[in-house]
């Protein structure tokens, strides 16, 4: 009794001496020893926080959206620089690296000073699979996807460059979502590009773990976003906003500040990072009892079925 009384009293010191490890704050200056930042997805609502934050840590921020006026209008009071390019993930992907390369160049910055990416940029679709055409989802496939990989097909190459001529570590910090455990129906592309966002930062992170440090973040519904007001976000909107329960339930449990916090304490120490109790709920059934019965559940869940009716 009085061994496993022991065993019990360590267990818990060694938790939480992990939990306090992993909590603690990282000053991402020092630690990847860059002055400047990249944040895409930056005028929406995790995205224009995480700016704020950085901004406030003495970072400059280079703030990538596709809308010019949403970003001449990010504040900025802070002593730091806040630059904005502006680059459309829908548009020709394969001109990212020169836009990127041709910006840094105009606005005198060195490639070298910029030393942590954040893959910030994101939308859902809440349709029916069969209800839309194949040039959608591939143009929706184009912004959820392939914008983190043209994105981590720059930063890779720009990160490998300043591990090899000034052995700095740099940071990639991936958004993905809770839905990549939560194979729901009519969320199929949501639910898709996420897992690949996913996979792709968990295998990258395996290759380049010496060089470059690696996160993909998977929070549960947040508050202050602008995902539910997206034009594909519509069909769900609208059946929220009809039936009520939009603005008048505290539905969203998370906010912003405790994802960005998750995000700058995490990096350099996990790959992986689970948010809100919603991801660990579906993580955990997904992951003992496996895609079979997940999906299986998943495909009794109607309720979402009223939304088309
Ligand atoms: N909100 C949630 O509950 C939730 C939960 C889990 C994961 N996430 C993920 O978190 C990330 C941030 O989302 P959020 O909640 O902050 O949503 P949001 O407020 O709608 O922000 C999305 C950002 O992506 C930008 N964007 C959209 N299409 C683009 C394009 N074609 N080219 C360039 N930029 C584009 C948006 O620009 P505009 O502002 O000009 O539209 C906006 O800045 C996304 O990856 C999302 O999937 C969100």
């Amino acid at each position: 009794m009085k061994e496993i009384f022991s065993c019990l009293i360590a267990l818990i010191t060694i938790c939480i001496i992990i939990n306090k490890w992993l909590n603690k704050k990282q000053n991402l200056q020092i630690k990847y020893n860059c002055s400047w930042v990249v944040v895409t997805g930056s005028t929406g609502g995790l995205g224009s926080a995480l700016v704020q934050k950085l901004l406030r840590s003495n970072l400059n921020v280079i703030a990538v959206d596709y809308c010019a006026d949403k970003l001449s209008q990010i504040p900025n009071n802070s002593q730091n620089k806040l630059v904005a390019l502006q680059f459309d993930f829908g548009s020709d992907l394969s001109t990212f690296a020169c836009k990127f390369d041709k910006f840094l160049l105009s606005n005198n910055i060195d490639r070298q000073s910029v030393g942590v990416c954040f893959s910030n940029a994101g939308i859902g679709e809440f349709n029916k699979f069969d209800a839309t055409s194949f040039e959608s989802k591939r143009q929706y496939m184009q912004i959820n996807f392939n914008s983190h990989l043209a994105v981590s097909d720059y930063f890779t190459k720009l990160f490998l460059s300043r591990s090899h001529d000034k052995k700095h570590k740099s940071a990639l910090i991936f958004t993905s979502s809770s839905a990549v455990y939560a194979p729901c129906p009519y969320f199929s592309l949501y639910h898709t590009s996420k897992t690949a966002v996913t996979s792709l930062a968990v295998a990258l992170s395996t290759e380049y773990r010496k060089n470059i440090d690696i996160l993909v973040v998977h929070p549960s519904g947040f508050a202050k976003s602008n995902f539910m007001y997206q034009q594909r976000m519509k069909p769900l909107y609208d059946f929220v906003v009809k039936t009520r329960n939009y603005g008048n339930k505290p539905l969203k449990q998370l906010t912003p500040d405790l994802i960005i916090n998750r995000m700058l304490s995490r990096i350099g120490k996990l790959n992986c990072v689970l948010i809100g109790k919603g991801t660990k709920t579906n993580a955990i059934f997904q992951s003992i009892f496996g895609r079979n019965v997940t999906g299986y559940v998943w495909s009794c869940f109607k309720t979402l079925d009223k939304v088309f009716e």
